[in-house]
């Protein structure tokens, strides 16, 4: 049996489309047949710089949604994933890089073979195409709370605030959605045209993260609020830190507190005392980010999908069809998007 992937034949070069053999699950994992793939900047990032690429031909991306096609031997019938569930997975390579069948996985092909943590089974109303924008966000949204003490099942009440920077990107809607469901009082930064989107996911004010006055109007609010801010999600921002200052004011203004940043941060970027950064990432413990996984996908995430009670955001926009696409979707999302997921369906 084979399939068509979308192959980086050699570091810096776009993909190309070729058949490749299919692989059967092993224990604990799935094959699924993929129906919608979503894009994320760390793919084009591998596309055009090789970051994490160990091997050429490399197969990379991570969010995708489709159908199981094959079950590993383990996996009886009483499990939720058997041939012919809907589900959604995180089937990103990179923590099979190295390996001699690290083609097996990633998401840039019609079949991947993914772990069942990192799988959660949709319901029928959910599109593919809205089920794809999903794995990535929310992931990372709960491993950055995680990672600055605020674990899954984090109960909060509602006087206590986080602060989401840059909750118009794909980051920042899922962790707008999953602080609101801890209990926080949510406020984020977006550009105005963001806002009603974002109070609908649950935040309860939005300031302009390009006003000057950002820093005074996040801080006279949480006064008159009665809330506490300890905790922000920093979801977009550059390695330099160039956004980072007004965050830090509001923490130092606030007693102190922590920052989740998706973004790597460079030697240069500014510090301040009483304030921690650190970079969202899961445990480099194969087990322990295993047990990671399926609570956040099995237990966090599908009950709510089930439920209608998660809202995929930003919103979807196919820009392609089948994995000839692919190199286009990534170009124009390495261009800059403004809250919208790219995604390209097969
Ligand atoms: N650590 C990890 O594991 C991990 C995983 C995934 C992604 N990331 C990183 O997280 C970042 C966000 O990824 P994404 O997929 O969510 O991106 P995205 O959806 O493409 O982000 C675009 C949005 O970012 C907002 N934005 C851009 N510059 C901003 C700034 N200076 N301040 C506030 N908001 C700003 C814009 O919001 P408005 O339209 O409202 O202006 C825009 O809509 C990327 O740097 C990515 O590499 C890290």
């Amino acid at each position: 049996m084979s399939h068509q992937a979308a192959l980086i034949p050699s570091k810096g070069q776009a993909l190309v489309v070729e058949s490749i053999k299919t692989v059967q699950p092993g224990p604990g994992e799935v094959l699924i047949s993929v129906s919608a793939i979503a894009l994320n900047p760390i793919d084009y990032y591998m596309r055009d710089a090789g970051f994490f690429i160990v091997n050429y031909p490399a197969i990379v991306g991570s969010d995708i949604a489709g159908t199981i096609e094959a079950v590993g031997s383990d996996i009886t019938s009483s499990s939720p994933f058997k041939k012919g569930t809907r589900v959604l997975a995180f089937g990103s390579t990179f923590y099979k890089q190295g390996q001699p069948d690290a083609n097996t996985y990633g998401a840039f092909q019609q079949k991947v073979v993914v772990p069942i943590e990192t799988t959660a089974v949709i319901p029928d109303n959910l599109s593919f195409v809205d089920a794809a924008t999903l794995p990535m966000s929310v992931g990372v949204a709960l491993t950055g709370w995680m990672n600055i003490g605020l674990p899954i099942g984090t109960r909060a009440d509602s006087r206590q605030a986080v602060l989401v920077w840059g909750a118009g990107s794909s980051m920042g809607a899922g962790a707008t959605q999953t602080a609101k469901a801890m209990g926080f009082t949510v406020y984020g930064t977006a550009s105005p045209k963001n806002f009603e989107g974002l109070k609908s996911l649950g935040a309860s004010r939005l300031f302009d993260y390009k006003d000057p006055e950002v820093v005074s109007k996040v801080l006279d609010a949480a006064k008159a609020d009665g809330l506490s801010l300890k905790h922000v999600f920093r979801a977009a921002g550059d390695m330099g830190g160039s956004d980072l200052p007004p965050v830090q004011e509001i923490l130092k203004a606030s007693g102190g507190g922590a920052i989740a940043s998706t973004v790597i941060l460079g030697e240069k970027a500014p510090q301040v005392e009483g304030v921690e950064t650190k970079f969202v990432q899961g445990s480099e413990d194969a087990d322990e980010r295993n047990k990671f996984f399926a609570q956040a996908f099995h237990e966090w995430l599908a009950p709510r999908l089930a439920k209608g009670e998660y809202t995929p955001a930003p919103k979807a926009r196919v820009a392609g069809s089948g994995l000839d696409s692919l190199n286009k979707g990534l170009d124009e999302l390495r261009g800059g998007v403004s809250n919208v997921k790219i995604v390209i369906e097969l």
